[in-house]
């Protein structure tokens, strides 16, 4: 059985990482609309594992015997002045959600709540290498530009981590 103060944090979490797909969805419109179809398809599947993320959460707290509450989900920012903001807001988000992951997992364990810190051990690994994910890409954008040509290169940078191939070679 889930304390209250464990559970809440959990809710929290499950419409946070909602947010965090709806977040991703509209980022992946915004490259879309700009014509850059490999970031848009980048983010489209990362606003479907945001997803999965929630409802691995969601299965957590029911298998628990919690009740899930979702609540009011925040409009995600719409506007960005280029590609390089869209991905700074990225890794700014994920470290964001690594802090409260964390909190979360001290909770538990203050609360000698380890089901639930093992349970979030999950999370914890997926934060770091998330942060790592999107720090590599911005890392990539600031190396190549955003001229024409390094717009070109990141798109197909990004499209390639979206399918899983090898990232595309560098502008000479
Ligand atoms: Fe669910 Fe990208 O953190």
């Amino acid at each position: 059985m889930l304390k209250d103060t464990i559970l809440n944090l959990l809710n929290e979490q499950v419409n946070l990482e909602y947010y965090s797909s709806n977040l991703y969805l509209q980022m992946s419109s915004w490259f879309s609309y700009h014509g850059l179809d490999g970031c848009a398809q980048f983010m489209s599947e990362h606003a479907m594992e945001e997803r999965e993320h929630m409802t691995r959460l969601f299965n957590y707290i029911t298998e628990t015997g919690g009740y899930v509450k979702l609540g009011q989900i925040p409009a995600p920012k719409t506007e960005w002045e280029s590609h390089a903001e869209i991905f700074e807001d990225t890794l700014e988000h994920e470290c964001l959600i690594t802090s409260k992951i964390n909190n979360l997992a001290k909770a538990a364990f203050d609360q000698a709540d380890f089901s639930t810190f093992n349970f979030l051990q999950w999370y914890v690994g997926e934060q770091h290498e998330e942060e790592q994910l999107f720090r590599s890409i911005l890392d990539k954008v600031k190396l190549l530009g955003d001229d024409k040509k390094g717009l070109y290169f990141i798109d197909k940078e990004v499209g390639a981590l979206a399918k899983g191939e090898a990232p595309a070679a560098e502008p000479q």
